[in-house]
This record gives C-alpha cells, sequence and structure tokens, in this order.
C-alpha cells in the first residue's frame, strides 16, 4: 500500500492481473491519492478505509467518520507516482516520446536497460510489447518486480538481473523490434544495435547528459545505424490567468535527450 497527495489503451484486466495478482486501485479524494490493494484496510486523517476483495473501479467509498473516496483504475502515469523508486524514473512525457519515435505496438519484442524503477518497462508492456529488461543491480531488480506486479504487467516484463553488455552473448541476434537504453554505458550497447535489432527494428537512447548524448549519436552513425537524431525533450507549460496567456514563468526543468536511430 502507498499513499501520495499529488494521473492508452491499457492491456492490463481491471480486476485480475494476467499472472493472478490482486490488481490495485487508485482510492481518491481532492489532492489524496492511496494505491490499495483489493482486501486492504487502511487507516488516513479522515478515518479507515475498508476495501472490499470485489472492490471495482467508479465504486464510491466511505471511511468510517463518513468521508468518501472514488475508486479508480490504475492507468500508466500513475505508475510514475506510485512504483516504489530506485533508479531515477522516466517521466510519462518522455515515455510517451520513445512510445511515439519508435512506433512500440502490441506484439513488439523490446529489449530495456537499465530497468531502474521499471517505469519505462511497465509502460512499454501496458502498450502491448513484450519485455526483457536487465538491472544490474540485484535490491532494484527485486523492487521492479515488485512494481511490475503493482502495474500488472509481470508477465509482459522479464526483469533478469545483471549487467546487459556481460549478457550480451546470451541474446539471439535479430530479435528485438526495439531497444530502450537509459545507462551511462547506452554508448557500448548501441554498438551492438545492428545485431540485436529486426531490420527496421529502432533504439532509443534516453540521458541526462550531453557528452553521453554525443557518443551515442557519433556511435549510431558509425555503426551503421540510419536516420539518428537527437532532441532535447523539453517541453514548456502554458499558463492562462485573468492577465493572459503565456508559458510558465516558473523554471523550466530539463529532463533529457533522446537519440533514435533505425537499423536498416
Ligand atoms: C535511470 S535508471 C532507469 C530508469 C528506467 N528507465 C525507468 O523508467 O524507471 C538506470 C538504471 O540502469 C541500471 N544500469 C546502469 N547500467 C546498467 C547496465 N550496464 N546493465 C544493467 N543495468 C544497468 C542502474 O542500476 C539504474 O537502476
Amino acid at each position: 500500500m502507498s499513499g501520495s497527495d499529488s494521473a492508452d489503451d491499457d492491456a492490463v484486466d481491471d480486476e485480475t492481473a494476467p499472472d493472478g495478482d490482486r490488481v490495485p486501485v487508485l482510492l481518491v479524494r481532492g489532492d489524496r491519492e492511496y494505491l490499495v490493494e483489493p482486501g486492504d484496510e487502511m487507516g488516513t486523517d479522515l478515518g479507515v478505509l475498508e476495501v472490499p476483495p470485489d472492490v471495482q473501479s467508479g465504486d464510491t467509498l466511505e471511511t468510517h467518520l463518513g468521508d468518501e473516496f472514488q475508486v479508480r483504475r490504475l492507468r500508466g502515469p500513475d505508475l510514475f507516482h506510485h512504483f516504489e523508486r530506485t533508479g531515477a524514473p522516466m517521466v510519462p512525457r518522455d515515455i510517451g516520446l520513445v512510445i511515439g519515435e519508435t512506433g512500440i505496438a502490441r506484439g513488439d519484442r523490446v529489449l530495456d536497460a537499465g530497468t531502474g524503477t521499471g517505469v519505462l518497462a511497465a509502460m512499454m508492456a501496458r502498450a502491448g510489447a513484450s519485455v526483457v529488461t536487465y538491472e544490474r543491480d540485484a535490491d532494484f531488480a527485486d523492487v521492479a518486480r515488485e512494481n511490475m506486479a503493482l502495474g500488472g504487467v509481470s508477465d509482459a516484463v522479464d526483469v533478469r538481473t545483471g549487467d546487459v553488455l556481460a549478457e550480451i552473448d546470451d541474446l539471439e541476434p535479430s530479435s528485438f523490434d526495439v531497444l530502450t537504453l537509459d545507462t551511462g554505458d547506452a554508448p557500448a550497447m548501441v554498438e551492438h544495435a545492428p545485431d540485436l535489432l529486426v531490420d527496421g527494428g529502432f533504439v532509443a537512447v534516453y540521458s541526462p547528459f550531453i557528452e553521453s548524448t554525443r557518443e551515442v549519436a557519433e556511435t549510431a552513425r558509425e555503426v551503421g545505424l540510419s536516420n539518428v537524431t537527437t532532441r532535447e525533450t523539453i517541453q514548456r507549460e502554458m499558463q492562462f490567468d485573468e492577465r493572459g496567456s503565456r508559458p510558465t514563468t516558473a523554471p523550466v526543468g530539463h529532463t533529457g535527450y533522446l537519440t533514435v536511430a533505425r537499423n536498416e
């Protein structure tokens, strides 16, 4: 169970995850938001909530003091707020860019490294892909497996403990439609992209740093990948008030650079 004060067609059933896990739901009231499993009992500042085993999205639950919470189905962006965090997760906006730029869809086989919190891996699985993801930190990998269960995608995401570069010989050539890389050593993995990808497959590399990004782009060209493009993923939030409309004056946060290249 987790709580926070702070939101695609999901290939996930409302009541039962593909592997039989109990699928958590969100309980929402104003800016209160709690992730609970069917059958849980939870204390809140508004009283105790008992979550029935057959709870459904759309239900309304009352605390013992009479305050109402709406039951909501967990959707992709909720994973970012509720997964237990280890390696810095990609924000939903940047995951949208990865999925849009590479066309990840139902039936795709994706190789992902490193898993980290697993938000990218889980959202790709919810879009219909089968994901093999490597995490070299064993504790992080354990947390990621729990997060996959939470997201209802344990069946679609194979979290492997290990350094992806050390395991490269165990991976079948031309067996992936997309490679997604979010590690400091991504340039070394890009060297293997032509061997690992099917013809026409994509590699997408996400990095917060320009030095590594440049190395990725140069390596991608050297190994013969085509259509190599790098973009900063920044977006400006708009502010609408009585004085007018403009981008918000609050600092604009940099998240990362996304390099995409194709095997053709
Ligand atoms: C920035 S996080 C990835 C976050 C992930 N994309 C997400 O959305 O949650 C990077 C992770 O990669 C792992 N890592 C770094 N190099 C690796 C490698 N060569 N093989 C496997 N895991 C690696 C790190 O331990 C870390 O947990």
